[in-house]
């Protein structure tokens, strides 16, 4: 075990340790896949594992099962040397295929972490499932709600495990603010809002000997291959959505454009959606990818309080202000700050909102608490040892998925796009 690893471990014993957190892991049963105990139950046996497309997401895929005891990786797959070769180094001993087909062949892999662009997640899962794989695809799930309905109905049909890479579901700052949401503690949740502003174009460096090169690296520039903003950023942020509301949104209007990065691609550089969910609240979703001032947020609004799941900050409404002079005493006692300017607002006395917060998970270990992506992998390989499907967690990124595609739905045909029977499992 190395270094990460027993960090790891001891993080997630002491979380276990920490009362609110244990609750919450009850509420949301996918988080009991990935716990100590659960791991202990899989000691001995271990998760065979073949990976088809190895490039960013799945190099980062790679390095967390190389911290995982109950994972190894037999195979690798992909289509493109260069990171063939990437994640050959890595792992010395995989397996090596350039097709994907003859890896689902391989006797030796038990399950497969499938991180290729989006419009392939469709055939491979649906072919890995029938080949009786265990299947992990990242997001979005599929090109169309169609699509991923039937890859929801082959899992059922073939008992074969099948998980979303939706990690913020096994994130404990997420697991204990959604667990106090859901609780009523802060009064209905009146509004949520995502967001993702980035500035940067948005490209992968293609070899300048290769332009050819062009579609396959940057593929989620063109519609053949990927649905822009709304399936490679969106998913998070909306799944997010019902899971505090415990709600599915049932309609959907957007608009989306291409503002600024004009150098030939398929797909809007700035989205805007908004949910409606049945009781009439709204999510909304916004991405600009030429203007990163906001960064990226996910907030749900309730009467009571606002809470901000990636800054780990709950916003109370009614929040007893001290002066200004207060703010920045309390702030140099704790360390906050070693110094502050007398200028600026940042500490400006009642400006009539909470611009301080209460921290979600107080002693949260930075450099070992992660976004929950290693705590997802440790999940599926124990599922892929036990053959047991994680609770809710399939049902959780199909939704998400279904959502974003249901938002692109609604800006390239410019109308109120309605969630539909059919799409409800
Ligand atoms: N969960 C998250 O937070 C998260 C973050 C980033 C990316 N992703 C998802 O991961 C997926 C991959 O994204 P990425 O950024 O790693 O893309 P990428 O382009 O870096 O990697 C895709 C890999 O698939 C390979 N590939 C393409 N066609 C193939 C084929 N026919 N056979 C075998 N290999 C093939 C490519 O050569 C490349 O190595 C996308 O669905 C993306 O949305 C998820």
């Amino acid at each position: 075990m190395n270094k990460d690893n027993i960090n790891r471990r001891a993080f997630l014993e002491r979380l276990g340790s920490i009362g609110a957190l244990t609750a919450a892991a009850g509420a949301f049963p996918w988080f009991q896949s990935c716990t100590p105990k659960a791991t202990d139950e899989t000691k001995g046996n271990v998760a065979r594992l073949g990976i088809i497309g190895p490039g960013s997401r799945g190099l980062l895929h790679i390095r967390h099962l190389l911290d995982i005891d109950n994972a190894k990786i037999v195979a690798l797959c992909d289509n493109y040397p260069a990171n063939l070769e990437k994640a050959a180094a890595l792992v010395p001993g995989a397996k090596l295929y350039t097709d994907w087909r003859k890896l689902l062949e391989d006797k030796e892999v038990d399950g497969v972490i499938i991180a290729t662009p989006l419009h392939l997640h469709y055939e491979m899962t649906i072919a890995a499932l029938e080949a009786g794989k265990h299947v992990f695809c990242e997001k979005a799930m599929a090109y169309t709600q169609e699509q991923c309905l039937e890859m929801y109905r082959k899992h059922q049909q073939t008992g074969k495990v099948l998980i979303i890479g939706q990690q913020r579901m096994f994130d404990p700052k997420y697991l204990l603010a959604m667990k106090r949401i859901r609780s009523g503690e802060f009064g209905p949740v009146v509004n949520v809002r995502g967001y993702w502003f980035r500035n940067g174009d948005w490209r992968r460096e293609v070899p300048a000997d290769h332009p050819e090169l062009e579609r396959h690296i940057n593929w989620r520039l063109y519609r053949e291959y990927s649905r822009g903003l709304m399936t490679e950023l969106a998913c998070h942020q909306l799944q997010n959505g019902t899971w505090a509301t415990g709600m599915l949104p049932e309609k959907v209007i957007g608009t989306g454009n291409l503002v600024y990065w004009k150098d030939g691609r398929e797909v809007q550089d700035s989205v805007c959606c908004i949910y409606t969910f049945p009781n009439g609240v709204n999510m909304t979703f916004e991405s600009v990818i030429s203007n990163k001032h906001l960064g990226m947020g996910e907030s749900i609004l309730c009467k009571e309080a606002t809470i901000d799941l990636p800054g780990n900050r709950i916003y109370r409404e009614h929040a007893t202000y001290k002066s200004g002079m207060h703010h920045l005493i309390t702030d140099i006692e704790k360390g906050i700050f070693s110094s502050t300017a007398f200028a600026g607002t940042s500490w400006a006395a009642d400006n009539n909102r909470d611009l301080h917060g209460e921290v979600i998970l107080e002693d949260a270990v930075p450099g070992i608490e992660g976004d929950g992506s290693i705590e997802l992998m440790q999940t599926f390989c124990n599922s892929v040892i036990s053959g047991e499907q994680p609770k809710d967690v399939l049902e959780e990124g199909y939704y998400g998925s279904i959502l974003c595609l249901m938002g692109d739905d609604a800006i390239l045909q410019e109308r109120t796009v309605k969630m539909e029977k059919d799409w409800i499992i």
